[in-house]
């Protein structure tokens, strides 16, 4: 691994600052035990009367954007008990109760902050004007979170680590980039800078980003990146070299028709070379196996385009090409769904053995712990964190988020109560509790959390219903998730 940009106090000095935090933690704890969040009142989307006579009224959808990214098109759809629209404007209707109302070519554009509404006029049908609910994804974006009673004064989260502490980002020319130029970009930076000393660029060092045409590698937007990271003593981990998904993999490498070990394996090189001294640590291959269940997957394998040309191989390839490339850097086998005890992990595990029996180059698993408040349980993470210990490799957290709605109960919370944010601040401070208990200091990658601030989120667009997942609100404020994360991190409960 390269050397760590930022310079470890001694074990003596970091004990009498941490045994300083804690007092401080503690007093700020009981300030703000107390404090009770009120719900998110920003609701993006309003179904209101405009006017009202015996029998009907006319209504209108009121869609707000309360992000710092525009919308761009949008779906509503409702549903009523007794009335029942008549005619609408400035959307295109369509159903007859739930409703689905579309935007216009001039009116899907929302711009961060502001609304577009549509009007329509309802019959009543002999009751009284109702009040629905209005989901579609645009009203589930979340805005910022209204924060707790009192402020939570949390202190940079890695200064009470010894191991990176991480945050996924948008770079480049993606939206919500890091590096905009703006006064959001800088408030954004400031939180970076604030808790975190380890960055992923969540996708501009995807092959896609990296590797456009055969003979080209583009390299200017991760250099920024990397320039800025360096300039502010922040590492790079580099996220991924070999990944399966989508438009991720390049068009010319879905028709290559050359070698693909001479292809794969110069793909690795040029990019771990590169950056040989200034990314020490890297997700080498990202989501090989299948998920438990999935009827397309060959001997466990997911059956990527990878497998499909070069068999299982692909895996080692890029080890091997990784290493030689950087014999510094700290090499990562990534992927999700497996901290749960799932078949999955045990075929990952099977690889690992596989490799340190045949001498494959591998120093450490990121279990991505794409998780929720409810799953999965402690015992379980736990568990799965000692496997990968007991075979003598790292451990990162490598993509944490912690959703407040689950799959088995996806609409639990509208708005971010007071319960939620309990709930998941309980488990953030498990999860992290959990890393410290079982994985040993000297096998420690860090913790990176896949997202600056709520609406930040991948999990947002995802599943188009609200949630606040990350440790920031939208105003880049602290949340109980944040206090959590650093009672774990310093022992103060
Ligand atoms: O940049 C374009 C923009 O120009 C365009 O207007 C917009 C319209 O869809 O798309 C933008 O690109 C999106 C990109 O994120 C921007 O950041 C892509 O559509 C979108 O697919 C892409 O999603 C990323 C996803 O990986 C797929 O690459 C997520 O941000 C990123 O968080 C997610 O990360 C993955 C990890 O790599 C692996 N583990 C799972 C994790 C979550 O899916």
């Amino acid at each position: 691994m390269s050397t760590p940009k930022k310079a470890l106090p001694s074990c003596s000095t970091r004990s009498s600052r941490r045994s300083a935090l804690n007092r401080q933690l503690r007093a700020l704890s009981i300030a703000v035990a107390v404090a009770a969040l009120s719900p998110n009142a920003l609701g993006a989307c309003q179904h209101v009367v405009r006017s009202e006579w015996g029998t009907g009224y006319v209504g209108a959808i009121v869609i707000t954007n309360p992000t710092s990214v525009p919308i761009n098109g949008w779906s509503v759809s409702w549903r009523y008990a007794t009335n029942r629209v008549t005619s609408a404007w400035n959307a295109n209707l369509s159903g007859s109760n739930p409703y689905t109302a579309t935007s216009l070519s001039w009116n899907g554009s929302i711009p961060p902050g502001q609304s577009v509404e549509f009007g329509f006029q309802a019959n009543k049908n002999g009751g009284a004007a109702e009040q629905p609910t209005v989901s579609g994804a645009a009203c589930a974006v979340s805005g910022p979170t209204p924060p707790p009673t009192g402020p939570i004064n949390v202190p940079g989260l890695h200064t009470l680590a010894a191991f990176p502490i991480g945050v996924a980002v948008n770079a480049g020319n993606e939206p919500r980039s890091l590096l905009r130029n703006d006064a959001r970009g800088a408030a954004e930076r400031a939180a970076v800078e604030r808790h975190f000393d380890s960055l992923t660029p969540g996708n501009i060092m995807k092959m896609s980003y990296l590797h456009p045409e055969q003979n080209t590698f583009t390299f200017a937007q991760a250099d920024e990146l990397v320039n800025y990271a360096r300039a502010h003593a922040l590492r790079i981990h580099g996220h991924t070299l070999v990944w399966h998904a989508d438009y991720q993999i390049p068009n010319w490498m879905r028709s290559y028709s050359g070698n693909w070990n001479t292809m794969l394996q110069s793909h690795v090189r040029t990019i771990v070379a590169r950056y040989a001294g200034r990314i020490g640590s890297w997700d080498v291959v990202n989501e090989a196996f299948a998920d438990d269940g999935d009827a397309t997957a060959v001997n466990g394998y997911r059956n990527s385009l990878f497998l499909q040309k070069m068999g299982p191989g692909y895996i080692q390839q890029a080890f091997i090409a990784a290493r030689a490339a950087d014999p510094n850097a700290v090499l990562y086998y990534n992927d999700y769904n497996i901290e749960a005890g799932q078949q999955k992990f045990t075929r990952v595990l099977a690889m690992v053995d596989d490799f340190k029996a045949r001498n494959i180059p591998i120093d450490g698993i990121g279990m991505q712990m794409h998780i929720n408040i409810e799953w999965p349980s402690t015992t379980q993470i736990k568990d799965a964190m000692r496997r990968v210990v007991q075979r003598g490799l790292k451990v990162r957290i490598s993509e944490l988020d912690i959703p407040v709605n689950t799959f088995a109960n996806p609409n639990r919370y509208a708005t971010f109560t007071a319960e939620a944010a309990q709930r998941q601040e309980a488990k953030y401070r498990e999860v992290v509790a959990a890393y410290l208990e079982v994985v040993p200091a000297n096998l420690r990658g860090g913790i990176t959390v896949w997202g600056l601030y709520d609406s930040d989120s991948w999990l947002i667009a995802l599943y188009g219903r609200p949630d606040w997942p990350l440790i920031l609100n939208d105003e880049l404020q602290n949340k109980p998730a944040t206090r959590g994360f650093a009672s774990a991190l310093t022992g103060v409960p």
